[in-house]
């Protein structure tokens, strides 16, 4: 398990903590394993209850790692993104995540998967996707219009517009804003009422509330195939180049 991400057990909740704070939690590839590894491992323990998500004070995840798209478009690898999307979408424990500060793309399309989201007040969201050159991913060109409506969807996913913690409150994604420093305190507390409840009426109650995960899976497999596409897209080289290069 990389240090990059730290996976700790205790009191049936498993915590997965990104944690590259000098590139506010840019999440790499092996990054990515790692996080696949610890919610696989999760499903299929019974000691785990519930899973907490979190990242380092004042980034909870700048999204994908840009560096990495950029390889990703030169070699037309494939990416274990997508595989921790589906271990994600088909988490068979609840979801619990701690956002304090930045949750850029990725680190925000997984609200769409999360349970309970706890937020700073001063936390902000956004998916600047397209102003990459990219597209939506994690199934969020699905959920994201369901969840908030197609304008709201609109403006965070294609207009890569920021929504603040209270917005993203408004829109559905966020259950509680408290300050930042009560942030982790108060997602335990979530995460460990769900840990108390009977695991298996949690289960079914679960999969009954996100019903419809075919449709789910087969969303972000659809959405990878032309994400990959728009990796090596001109509009997606020329905005990598720009953040890779571009002067503070
Ligand atoms: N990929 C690679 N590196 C990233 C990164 C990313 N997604 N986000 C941040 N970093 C790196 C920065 O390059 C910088 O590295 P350096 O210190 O070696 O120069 C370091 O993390 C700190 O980031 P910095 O930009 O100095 O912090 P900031 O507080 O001024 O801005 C962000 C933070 C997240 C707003 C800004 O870094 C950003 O826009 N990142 C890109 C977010 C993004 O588009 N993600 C992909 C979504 S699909």
């Amino acid at each position: 398990m990389s240090d990059l991400v730290v996976v700790t057990d205790a009191d049936g909740i498993r915590t997965i903590r990104m944690n590259r704070p000098e590139k506010k939690n840019a999440l790499t590839q092996p990054m990515y394993a790692a996080m696949t590894a610890a919610l696989d491992g999760a499903g299929k323990s019974d000691a785990i209850r519930c899973v907490l998500i979190a990242g380092a004070p004042g980034a909870f995840s700048a999204g994908s790692d840009i560096g990495d798209f950029q390889k990703r478009a030169e070699t037309g690898l494939e990416p274990v993104t997508v595989d921790f999307l589906h271990a994600l979408a088909a988490s068979r424990k609840p979801l619990v995540a701690a956002v304090n500060g930045l949750a850029v793309g990725i680190g925000t399309t997984m609200m769409f998967h999360c349970d309970h989201v706890v937020a700073a007040a001063g936390a902000v969201f956004s998916t600047p996707f397209v102003k990459l050159g990219l597209i939506p991913e994690a199934a969020s060109s699905l959920l994201a219009p369901l969840l908030m409506g197609p304008a709201r969807a609109f403006s965070l996913l294609v207009m890569g517009r920021p929504l603040s913690a209270e917005e993203a409150k408004a829109a559905g994604i966020v259950n509680t804003v408290v300050e930042a420093e009560k942030v982790e305190t108060v997602a335990l507390e979530a995460a460990r009422e769900i840990a108390l409840l009977p695991p298996g009426a949690v289960a079914l109650s679960r999969q009954l509330l996100r019903g419809h995960l075919d449709a789910v899976a087969g969303r972000v497999d659809t959405e990878a195939m032309h994400f990959k596409e728009r990796l090596r897209s001109e509009e997606a080289r020329a905005a990598f180049a720009a953040f890779l290069t571009r002067k503070k």
